[in-house]
């Protein structure tokens, strides 16, 4: 496709698409809020079990809301017998997020409301992806690997159930509020490539799972959900933290791209990413083992003064991920299931208020060439 020729319009910076109650960021100030409400007081006060809630029906519940709320969550994790045995059959040296991808799909052919867009139907579906979403992850992460997936357990929260059906025992109480608080973090992000597109195949009036595979194709590449993966990477690589500073200089004068650092949005530092460092640091001490954590600091720093740059979400996480053993494949994964639970909001409201959303593009190229006979070209 031609680049379009307004400079604003690469990348649609700054075009507003559409409107919505769901998510508000405010660039300049470093602020995020689902539903009005800030997510630095979510991250303090709530769970994702009640986020999902207030993601879905625009308010925070009530006690029994919420308690009904969370037992409907939890019953809704298991997989269909025939959906795991397809899980069995994938080639092992697939990754995980094209193997979420493609049992997001196949999810729809043993859901009985898979092609009932009615709010009612679309808030099952939505109830049981985003249990369902977790158990792939982890049932896969432990298929590839040659071991037995892990039956969720209804009793445990969202976060810890995770690490559960994960590493096959209950987690540590610090990794569990982790995980939690980012799932809480990455639960919705306004009109970011994945919830666009998620959009964009929900005004066509396709289905809650179609438009959810759309996201999470859309959330693979690296400049959207990948770059915590990358992160890691870039750690591993680094080492030591007396060698972080060199390291970071040397990769800015090659001009080479920092992951986790910059936003299309934030022009300041990422709300989310204060919290995942402040955990960072936390899974640091508890294992007795700051290494990374003081390496990202140094590259911080550095990121900072020579290119003005903050960090985003995905600075911080990767290092909590791998502390509580997680292996970085999966980081990507993991992003749609906490995800999932903005994604189908989006399309739930897309749904009571649609128009296919379809735009223009900038046309470039010639407009009156005659036809020339196959003979006659040269
Ligand atoms: N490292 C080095 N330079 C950067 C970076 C970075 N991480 N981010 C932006 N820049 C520079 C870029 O080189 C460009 O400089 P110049 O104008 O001199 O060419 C300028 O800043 C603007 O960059 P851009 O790519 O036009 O900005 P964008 O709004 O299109 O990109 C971004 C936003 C997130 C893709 C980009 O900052 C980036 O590639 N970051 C690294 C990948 C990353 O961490 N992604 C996770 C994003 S947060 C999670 C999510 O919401 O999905």
């Amino acid at each position: 496709m031609p680049a379009p020729t307004s400079p604003s319009a690469a990348g649609l910076e700054g075009v507003v698409v559409g409107s919505s109650s769901i998510c508000f960021i405010d660039g300049r100030e470093g602020r995020l809020l689902y539903r009005g409400y800030d997510i630095n007081d979510l991250v303090e006060h709530s769970t994702f079990e009640e986020v999902v809630f207030l993601l879905w029906h625009g308010r925070l519940p009530g006690k029994k809301e919420l308690a009904e709320h969370e037992r409907a969550l939890a019953a809704s994790r298991k997989l269909p017998g025939k959906v795991l045995a397809l899980l069995k059959g994938f080639p092992h040296k697939a990754t995980p997020t094209e193997v979420l991808r493609t049992t997001v799909s196949a999810l729809a052919l043993y859901d009985s409301d898979a092609e009932n867009n009615s709010p009612e139907a679309s808030v099952r579906k939505a109830m049981r992806l985003t249990g369902q979403l977790a158990t792939i992850v982890a049932a896969w992460a432990r298929i590839r690997a040659g071991k037995t997936p892990v039956a969720p357990n209804a009793r445990l929260s969202a976060a810890a159930n995770f690490l559960y059906m994960l590493h096959g025992k209950k987690p540590d109480p610090l990794w569990s509020k982790t995980f939690d608080i980012a799932l809480v973090l990455h639960a919705d992000h306004e009109l970011n490539a994945s919830t666009f597109s998620a959009r964009v195949t929900a005004s066509t009036l396709s289905d809650l799972h179609s438009a959810i595979t759309s996201a999470v194709g859309t959330l693979k590449g690296p400049l959207h959900g990948g770059a915590n993966e990358a992160v890691v990477r870039t750690l591993q690589e680094i080492g030591e933290p007396e060698r972080a500073e060199v390291w970071i200089k040397n990769a800015l004068a090659q001009k080479r791209r920092i992951m986790g650092f910059g936003h299309r949005v934030y022009k300041t530092e990422d709300p989310r990413a204060a919290h995942l460092r402040r955990m960072a640091e936390a899974l640091g001490r508890q294992a007795g083992n700051l290494k990374w954590y003081e390496i990202l600091r140094t590259i911080e720093r550095v990121v900072r003064e020579e290119k003005g740059l903050y960090p985003n979400v995905d600075l911080y996480s990767g290092t909590c991920y791998y502390a509580m053993g997680i292996p970085p494949d999966l980081y990507v994964p993991i992003f749609a299931v906490s995800r999932i639970s903005g994604w189908t909001a989006h399309v739930l409201e897309q749904h009571a208020d649609n128009r296919l959303i379809r735009p223009r593009a900038d046309y470039l190229g010639p407009t009156r060439l005659r036809y020339v006979s196959i003979d006659e070209r040269k």
